[in-house]
């Protein structure tokens, strides 16, 4: 028993009282604001709810009025022999406080439910206060390099619930598949779902015949965004404008550059950068403008992602087209014309009440002004944007690229990127040292990034992602002066051992 929760809560005061006893006979008690969270934790570990009624029990509660002390998503809780009380200004935070209720149960808990110890489990006596640094915590999961199922999705869903992560970025479509059914366009997922093989690791460029692929319906979607948002979790798409489209225009070549010489898309079966892209005509701005429909009812999310990273210049420059159509609007070159893509979007988005949110790439040509910007290639996108008043997400591959290895290449079997470890995503800072502090406001939050070229599972997926991710939750939730590698270390076994009943494939820390 003890009171390791991460993400460290801003402060957790030991009561010292007898612990609450948990047993069958425990009712999660609540409001109507909170019955939502009651019905997650009571089916979690498989207690009754109960509207009303008195004893040593847990209860939950919306009070509105704590949003000045504990803002949207904080939460206080109190455990105790007298019973649990959560309470948060709304939902969210009786969901986040439930999540640290969770850790101050046995981890055994999360296997064998209310069967652990006889059905009497034991919460340390403790009052906590806490409420998150960064309104944006996220994790990107990248689905088209690897295809995951709806059921893999969710379990990983509900690994960003335990960790109070609060965006899922669903990485939907890239040049090596296109994951989501779009009515109007059925080739999307006819064709450009599916890849005839995929390069072998490590001996690049042999190929391994194997087919891949795999898309969600637009109900599964549903369906996923419907279990996140009990989870409090927000699911931000990102379909990829202009380039990454090489598996868009497999399924439908029209709507490339067709007269750029070599233009010849297919679904991608290497990991590269690749040179197709949408090309400026009616009939594709026509399509964008579709797919974004499609898009927009089925995800509820302010945020849309459109990428907007690595689009390669070529084949607008080299095509007759691209040309006149660059000379007709005014535009010098491929650069700008990816901004006049983006502008287009963006006022697609903020027509129909949502904002853009692109890569680093997107502010080359000049912001929207609407429009966000995610910082991946480094930290100075941010800090320039967030100067011209632009909100930044923080993704850079220096500390927050969790397909990047944790070991060295030899325990890993092959290099990815810069090694990465456990301690330097801990170490990371969302605020840039050089951002002044009339900007930080414009610093939403961060996340991390599963690209999946070489985790062709979700088990390899998990041995990326925790427990950096879980550090990372740790940077985005926690208070700055709470942050103290050690003291992370010196609570993250009981998370592991958590981690470790859930059946989840982590990297055990070496050092
Ligand atoms: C990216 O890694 N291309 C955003």
């Amino acid at each position: 028993m003890n009171h390791s929760i991460i993400p460290a809560p801003v402060s957790c005061r030991p009561t010292g009282g007898a612990p609450f006893v948990l047993t069958p006979a425990t009712r999660v008690r609540h409001d109507a604001a909170s019955a939502g969270v009651a019905a997650w934790f009571a089916r979690w570990l498989g207690l009754e709810v109960a509207a009303a009624g008195t004893g040593a029990d847990i209860v939950l509660a919306v009070e509105p009025a704590l949003a000045g002390e504990l803002g949207r998503e904080g939460y206080r809780l109190t455990c105790g022999a007298g019973g649990v009380t959560i309470r948060g200004a709304t939902a969210a935070g009786v969901f986040y406080g439930v999540q640290s209720m969770r850790q101050l149960l046995p981890t055994d808990v999360e296997q064998s439910g209310l069967r652990t110890n006889n059905g009497r489990l034991e919460a340390p006596a403790a009052e906590i206060l806490d409420k998150p640094r960064f309104g944006w915590r996220g994790a990107l999961l990248d689905v088209s390099r690897h295809f995951a199922s709806v059921a893999e999705v969710k379990r990983f869903i509900e690994l960003l619930a335990l960790h109070k992560l609060n965006v899922f970025h669903w990485h939907l479509v890239d040049d090596h598949g296109w994951r989501i059914e779009i009515k109007k366009y059925p080739r999307l997922t006819e064709v450009g779902a599916w890849r005839a093989g995929t390069v072998i690791h490590f001996r690049e460029p042999a190929l391994d015949g194997i087919p891949h692929g795999g898309f969600y319906t637009q109900e599964e979607i549903r369906d996923v965004v419907a279990y996140a948002a009990e989870r409090f979790i927000t699911v931000m798409p990102e379909i990829e404008v202009p380039g990454h489209s090489s598996a868009a225009l497999a399924a439908y070549p029209e709507f490339g550059n067709t007269d750029a010489p070599g233009y010849a898309p297919r679904v991608q079966e290497k990991w590269a950068i690749f040179p197709e892209t949408y090309a400026p005509k009616a009939a594709t701005l026509q399509f964008l403008d579709d797919v974004f429909t499609e898009v927009l009812a089925l995800f509820p999310s302010k945020f849309i992602h459109v990428g907007g990273d690595e689009a390669m210049k070529e084949q607008w420059e080299t095509s007759p087209t691209g040309q006149a159509f660059m000379r007709a609007n005014g535009l010098k070159d491929g650069h700008e014309l990816q901004s006049w893509f983006i502008r287009r979007t963006e006022n697609f988005l903020a027509a129909r009440g949502r904002r853009l949110i692109g890569w680093d790439e997107i502010q080359e040509g000049g912001l929207a002004p609407g429009a966000a910007m995610m910082a991946w290639r480094d930290v100075k996108w941010a800090i320039e944007a967030a100067r011209l008043g632009h909100d930044v997400v923080l993704a850079p591959t220096s500390h927050t690229y969790l397909d990047y290895t944790e070991g060295s290449a030899e325990e890993e079997g092959g290099a990815i990127g810069a090694q990465t470890t456990l301690e330097k995503v801990y170490s990371f800072e969302p605020i840039p040292a050089e951002l002044d502090p009339a900007h930080h406001g414009r610093v939403l939050g961060a996340q991390g990034q599963l690209w999946r070229e070489r985790m062709p599972s979700m088990a390899r997926t998990e041995y990326r992602a925790f427990p950096r991710l879980s550090a990372l939750a740790e940077v985005v939730w926690s208070p700055r002066e709470r942050r103290d590698y050690a003291d992370f270390r010196s609570r993250l076994p009981w998370l592991l051992a958590r981690l470790s009943r859930l059946d989840v494939n982590y990297r055990r820390p070496r050092d």
